[in-house]
């Protein structure tokens, strides 16, 4: 079958470690499940992996992808619960499982025909979602559901901000909040973005650092370095600020006088639960919420896509196709 795999690693040059070729089909596995992909979605995550930040080498060559909406062997449409773990080492929740893996880390990914998961992590697909609508979830919109309601509880009436509207953890977060009947601020180094941002129903985009019109009670962070100081900043005495990623860099100064004087919250988020993941799709059948989808890729054109991601011109998320299925 067609796959890409990551086969070694660069800071510099994380495109030069991707292969594209033939791979052998994935083997039965007692409780796991055979998926034929019809669509998977790009990640920041595969760019780290080519990049060699949280995957160490020995775990190569691997077929990146965590991502996947396909059909199962019985022909039903799933899309994948992309956290490989035991809810019960994690208190009841996997994504604490100290030994959870996010597809393409300990096990291939989804950037291939096929894909062998464990049967658990199966969801129906719902009719109403598209196979390239359901390839945007798992990571990104699983993510920002879990930042959003599980740690920061956000509630109507809420300001929000979202920092680095583009990214597409960040545009979920901002359709995610104005579903819940949030104030949404939203931030982005591109005035396109800034529009698309307001499209989704933000109250007002502004460009990243630039002061907004009032301090928020919750921000979603994915930005890191480049956003971080703005994020304290903006934030309300005893406000939250959730962050689950870094993306350009993850040693901001602290500024600790600021997080104990106004007793600020900052709270980690990784990833989301099955149970957040079905909830997800409960909120979208309820609101009509469907994801941003900048454009579909074939695998083919996988090294194009990770490109785009690399150079920041994405708006929301980017579809990769094995096959030419129907959607
Ligand atoms: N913990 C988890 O479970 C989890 C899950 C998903 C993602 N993540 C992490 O979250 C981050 C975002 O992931 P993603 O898949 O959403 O990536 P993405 O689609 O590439 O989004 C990244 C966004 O960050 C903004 N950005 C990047 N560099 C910036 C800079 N120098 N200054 C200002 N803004 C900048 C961009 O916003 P603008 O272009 O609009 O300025 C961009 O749209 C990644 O670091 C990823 O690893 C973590």
């Amino acid at each position: 079958m067609l796959a890409a795999t990551a086969v070694s690693q660069s800071a510099s040059d994380p495109l030069a470690g991707l292969v594209l070729g033939d791979v052998p089909k994935p083997e039965p596995r007692p409780g796991w499940s055979l998926v034929r992909v019809v669509a998977s979605s790009l990640n920041m995550h595969d760019v780290w992996t080519l990049r060699g930040v949280g995957h160490p080498a020995e775990r190569l060559p691997i077929i990146l992808g965590c991502d996947a909406a396909g059909y199962d062997e019985n022909g039903n449409e799933v899309l994948v619960h992309p956290v490989i773990a035991d809810p019960n080492a994690g208190r009841g929740d996997e994504t604490l499982d100290p030994g959870r893996a996010l597809l393409s880390e300990q096990h291939d990914g989804a950037f291939a025909e096929y894909l062998s998961v464990p049967t658990r992590n199966l969801i129906p697909k719902p009719s109403w979602l598209s196979f390239d609508e359901a390839a945007c979830l798992p990571v990104a919109w699983g993510t920002a559901y879990r930042m959003l309601f599980t740690q920061a509880g956000v509630r109507a009436g809420d300001r929000v901000l979202v920092q680095g509207a583009g990214g597409g953890v960040a545009s979920a977060a901002i359709k995610l909040c104005v579903a819940a009947g949030a104030v949404v601020y939203a931030t982005s180094r591109s005035p396109d973005k800034c529009e698309e941002a307001l499209s989704w129903g933000a109250r007002a985009a502004v460009a990243t650092g630039e002061r907004l019109p009032e301090r928020v009670d919750v921000v979603i962070e994915t930005v890191g370095e480049a956003t971080w100081s703005h994020s304290l900043k903006s934030l309300r005495p005893g406000g939250t600020i959730v962050i689950a990623g870094a993306t350009s860099g993850t040693n901001p100064p602290a500024d600790l006088g600021r997080v104990f004087y106004l007793q600020q919250r900052i709270l980690g988020s990784t990833g989301c639960t099955r149970s957040e993941l079905v909830s997800l799709l409960k909120l979208m059948d309820a609101t009509g919420l469907r994801p941003v989808i900048d454009r579909t890729l074939p695998l083919t054109e996988i090294h194009k896509g990770i490109q785009l991601m690399l150079d920041g011109r994405l708006t929301g998320k980017l579809i990769i196709r094995p096959t030419d299925s129907p959607r």
